[in-house]
């Protein structure tokens, strides 16, 4: 029988403070897509769970988005631009190959303090820039840190490939974690995994070092499924049992929003109850490192998620890369 969980043993070294984010205006639906390439709303529905995605115009960068849900977690976060000390940004669509697109968020903001970087994990992008912040935190080279997950992946992907392109959409979502002490919440845990010997199953076909090009989304949708449903699951086992938690004590989870039915395998697999996962592919689409705070922001808002519940964040995406999050809100 596993220990049960106790606040006393935990030492939480950050603790999110607020969240934001942000959609485009513009709304594609599964019938506009359908007008244009061989494919139906009931297909896409039924295997992926989406019904629509927001796309972001012509004029808008990465940092316009992530610029845009960093502002809305900093005011709901009640505390100054100014107390920001770090930004990490996770992302594939950067604006520019450098410098980073955190460094542009950073003079959007007037932040002449600090230092920003971006990370590159794919769809687990922001899982890893978590587990960075928590750390830089922990640390103490840092006090506030605002991390954002932000992507325009409607500019790599080919708009005639239909087994790639209904399934992504742009959006950032953005979240302060702070060293402030007072809240007796924060971080639990943070798992990070990869496994080059996948980096064929999901990838993008352009680069700076191969081909000179920003390149389209490939995909081996199947495999991908696959390694997702196991990789995960075994993830958040793993990490139950190293903190002392049992499945009972998880109130929601947050999945990278992929594919509804890899959230349904995962949950069944773990023995969640489904009610206890948090979606909003329907809506969003795949929004890559963006889909967790999207969800999060998603959740907060409408008062889902309540001060001193478990929630577990997880995800996988290309490298292959997954990982996961423990944290009590
Ligand atoms: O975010 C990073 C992680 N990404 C993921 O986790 C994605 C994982 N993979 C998946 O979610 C699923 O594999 C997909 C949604 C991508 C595909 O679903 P699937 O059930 O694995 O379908 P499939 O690729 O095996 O394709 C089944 C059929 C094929 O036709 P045939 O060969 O059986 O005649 C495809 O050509 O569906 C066809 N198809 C489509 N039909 C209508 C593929 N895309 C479409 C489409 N509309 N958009």
């Amino acid at each position: 029988m596993q220990k049960k969980y106790s606040n006393k043993r935990i030492k939480f070294s950050s603790c999110i403070l607020g969240c934001g984010s942000y959609l485009p205006k513009k709304i594609v639906t599964n019938n506009d897509l359908s007008k244009k390439i061989d494919t139906s709303d009931e297909w896409i529905k039924t295997r992926t769970g989406i019904k629509q995605r927001y796309i972001a115009s012509k004029n808008q960068l990465n940092s316009d988005l992530g610029f845009q849900a960093a502002r809305k977690a900093i005011k709901n976060s009640k505390i100054k631009i100014s107390d920001i000390d770090l930004i990490i940004v996770a992302t594939s669509t950067p604006d520019h190959t450098f410098p980073s697109t955190a460094t542009k968020i950073q003079a959007k903001l007037g932040l002449k303090k600090g230092f920003a970087f971006d990370v590159q994990a794919a769809c687990s992008g922001f899982i890893y820039a978590i587990s960075i912040a928590d750390n830089y935190i922990s640390n103490k080279q840092a006090k506030n840190v605002l991390v954002i997950g932000s992507e325009i992946f409607s500019r790599i992907l080919d708009w005639n490939d239909r087994s790639t392109c209904v399934l992504f959409g742009d959006g950032a979502g953005a979240i302060v974690l702070s060293d402030n002490k007072k809240k007796n919440s924060g971080i639990i845990s943070t798992e990070l995994y990869s496994d080059g010997r996948f980096y064929d199953l999901l990838y993008v076909n352009g680069g700076v070092s191969s081909n000179q090009k920003s390149g389209h989304v490939k995909m081996k949708g199947k495999e991908v499924f696959r390694h997702a449903v196991e990789k995960l699951s075994n993830c958040i086992e793993l990490s139950l049992k190293k903190n002392n938690l049992v499945k009972d004590q998880i109130d929601w989870i947050i999945p990278h929003q992929a594919n509804k039915r890899i959230m349904d395998m995962t949950a069944n697999k773990l023995g969640i109850p489904r009610e206890k996962i948090l979606i909003t592919i329907d809506r969003y689409a795949n929004t890559s490192s963006a889909s967790i705070p999207l969800t999060l922001d998603y959740a907060l808002s409408k008062k889902i998620i309540k001060r001193g519940q478990i929630v577990v964040l997880e995800a996988i995406g290309g490298g292959l890369t997954w990982g996961c999050s423990i944290l009590k809100y």
